[in-house]
């Protein structure tokens, strides 16, 4: 099937966020909005297909998760990511955030300190402080225009206080997709001091030119048995609004304490549509993802040319998975204010501001390139209107 990815679909007045939320969050409804990392291409039709056809059955009880559901990710997990799972490692969970969250609760305790590395996906701060656990910063280092992790001052700052570490593989906000070797050290380092592994590998199976995506959990027997993988269909196939995220947990008594608290609540009983849209995805949307890949591949390098020619004070971090860009404005030389007007009220353009992501995000916007070209193309030509 060919997929039309420069076809514009209108969001608003569906209650999508990224349209319709854009008064209350930038006080301008007409913003172009580059923002929440959903897409603004149609699901694959497979999967709206099968979504129809269940819909037409018209009643929609209680339903049971066929063994199919875990079938659909095991095999998913081995072909694309080279990632030996077993069934029973696997649970459905109801959202990725939501799973940290409820991982956060089982393995920590209210003041117990929890690492981020920073910048980095901004609810893992929310998921820490609202959990009333101390968050405790390992920002990044960038090096030659890439992050790296800076394991000397990680050493440093564990203490006996820290109980978990939230990774995010492939990384949020840059895109980065962390190495075999430096996943391997983190795992050594986290193991030593026994320091849980959240490893939240949402935008996995999104890699771009070339570059090969690591799950956690495959890099040693070390990271195996002391980590929580979060994947989910959801980025990949833009169907986050349906929810149909899972946990893998190799190590046994990991699992037992971590899916007993999901039984116990029947937070690993997904809804009917999680199960079909998973399972349509993993099973035959594998030449939607291709045709995406190579879409999102020519807006990123279609981006990076526009701002070396146009707006070279504007520098991009080229990503090497999902399509989040992690754009580098330090050289306009604005505070965070100025930086958030020029981007809002002279460029009219709704992105995330770097500061979200946390220390070392200063200076910095996220844009979604997401979009059909055109409204790619009409994007970055605002930025020069602006001078
Ligand atoms: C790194 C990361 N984790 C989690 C999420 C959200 O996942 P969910 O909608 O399953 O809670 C996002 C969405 O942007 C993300 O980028």
């Amino acid at each position: 099937m060919n997929y039309n990815f420069d076809e514009i679909i209108d969001r608003h007045n569906t209650n999508a966020l990224k349209t319709d939320a854009l008064l209350e969050r930038y006080g301008d409804k007409n913003l172009l909005p580059m923002w929440v990392a959903d897409m603004d291409f149609a699901t694959p039709k497979p999967i709206v297909d099968a979504l129809k056809l269940r819909l037409e059955h018209r009643i929609f009880g209680y339903t049971q998760t066929p063994e199919s559901f875990f079938a659909a990710i095991v095999n998913w997990l081995k072909i694309r990511q080279n990632f030996d799972v077993k069934r029973e490692w696997i649970s459905y969970i109801p959202g990725i955030v939501k799973g940290i969250g409820l991982a956060i609760n089982v393995f920590s305790e209210v003041g117990d300190k929890i690492i981020i590395q920073t910048p980095v996906y901004h609810l893992f701060k929310h998921l820490v402080e609202k959990n009333e656990r101390i968050m405790v910063e390992n920002p990044l280092k960038l090096v030659d225009n890439q992050y790296e992790m800076d394991f000397s001052n990680l050493e440093k700052i564990i203490d006996e206080k820290c109980k978990i570490l939230i990774l995010s593989n492939p990384q949020n906000p840059s895109g980065k997709v962390w190495e075999k070797q430096t996943l391997q050290k983190l795992a050594e380092i986290c193991q030593k001091h026994k320091i849980l592994v959240i490893s939240d590998e949402i935008h996995a199976d999104l890699t771009l030119f070339g570059n090969r995506f690591h799950p956690f959990a495959a890099v040693s027997d070390v990271a195996k048995n002391n980590s929580i993988t979060f994947q989910s269909p959801s980025k990949t196939f833009n169907i986050a609004g349906i929810v149909s995220s899972f946990s893998v947990v190799p190590n046994e008594k990991l699992r037992e304490k971590f899916y007993n608290f999901l039984i116990a609540n029947e937070l690993n009983e997904p809804t009917i549509f999680s199960i079909i849209a998973a399972e349509t995805a993993y099973n035959f949307c594998g030449d939607y993802l291709t045709q995406l890949t190579d879409y999102l591949e020519d807006n990123i390098n279609f981006v990076e040319s526009f701002l070396q020619k146009e707006f070279p004070k504007i520098k991009m971090m080229k990503p090497q998975a999902s399509f989040l860009v992690w754009l580098d404005c330090r050289e306009l030389g604005l505070n965070h204010a100025e930086l958030v007007d020029f981007f809002v009220k002279k460029a009219k353009l709704a992105l995330n501001d770097g500061e979200m992501f946390g220390s070392g995000g200063e200076g910095f916007m996220r844009m979604n390139i997401a979009v059909p070209r055109k409204i790619l193309e009409q994007a970055l030509n605002n930025l020069l209107f602006t001078n």
